[in-house]
């Protein structure tokens, strides 16, 4: 079964949908651009990569080519979307609001469609979200994104079949790290913090995936266009998802642990325990 995308006005119980794998989205406007923001939607403001990121616990912004008042717009902008993620999620999510834990905020001013990368780079092939430098240790990473294109140009996804599915299909290919390389990783500085057996699980399942050609083109997926203005929220960890076409999106990165989820027992971390009867941390 693939993953499904549902409007968040017509769900129930939010949680409990975004815990079993599907993304909710919303036409609401949460996030508008005031005036003086507007020349902010160019990829001029890019000096490098493929987006601006922001980190909301130093107020420091990476990757912009702005200086001066047109800076500070940028990070006012920012800032905002990053606030009201937080209040989105601490809305639709009650139980989480005490526990989720706020990361990097990023804005996407480049089009999708047609960006050359190599394939690891590549978020047009079907994944689930891992960082390579930063373990999280099981930890959910729940994700805030807003079309903020003002064209009305939509951001197209594919959507493809759920964690459980994934896990399944590569679990015979996953190879369990030698004792000793999360030491190493650490001491070579290319992790931040010990990479724990889950996070290199992870890390193969998203190079395993985007690696399978065939994968990318016969596994069970949907595609949907995310309408310009529309919010929409997911744990891309366990949604496996690859991004088509579209320009100019801002994206709020949460963490959240596990025991904080109502059900636990869907989480990546422990159905990837249950599928190689081992634990990971
Ligand atoms: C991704 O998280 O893979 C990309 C999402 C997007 O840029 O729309
Ligand atoms: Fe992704």
């Amino acid at each position: 079964m693939t993953s499904q995308v549902r409007p968040l006005e017509a769900e129930t119980d939010a949680t409990q949908a975004l815990e079993a794998g599907h993304v909710l989205w919303s036409q609401a406007p949460l996030f508008t651009l005031t005036a003086p923001e507007r020349p902010l939607l160019s990829s001029a403001v890019l000096a490098r990569g493929k987006n601006v990121s922001f980190d909301p616990a130093t107020g420091a912004v990476g990757g912009s080519a702005l200086t001066g008042e047109a800076a500070g717009s940028l990070k006012t902008m920012l800032a905002r979307f990053s606030d009201e993620a937080l209040a989105l999620v601490g809305r639709v999510f009650p139980g989480y609001r005490q526990r989720v834990e706020r990361r990097r905020t990023s804005f996407r001013p480049i089009e999708v469609a047609g960006r050359a990368s190599s394939w690891r780079q590549d978020d047009t092939r079907l994944h689930l979200d891992s960082f390579p430098a930063s373990p999280v240790r099981g930890q959910r990473i729940l994700r805030v994104f807003a079309n903020v294109n003002p064209e009305g140009r939509p951001r197209s996804w594919r959507i493809g079949e759920d964690f459980e599915a994934v896990g399944r299909r590569y679990a015979p290919k996953l190879r369990m790290p030698a004792p000793g390389s999360a030491l190493l990783l650490r001491a070579f500085g290319i992790t931040k913090s010990r990479r724990s057996a889950y996070d290199a699980m992870m890390l193969q399942l998203h190079d395993l995936m985007k690696a399978d050609n065939a994968y990318q083109q016969d596994a069970p997926q949907t595609a949907f266009d995310f309408p310009a203005g529309s919010t929409w929220m997911a744990f891309t960890d366990q949604v496996s998802h690859a991004a088509m076409a579209g320009q100019y999106q801002l994206e709020q990165t949460f963490l959240l642990p596990v025991d904080a989820m109502r059900a636990p027992g869907q989480s990546p971390l422990r159905i990837l325990e249950r599928l190689l009867a081992r634990p990971l941390l």
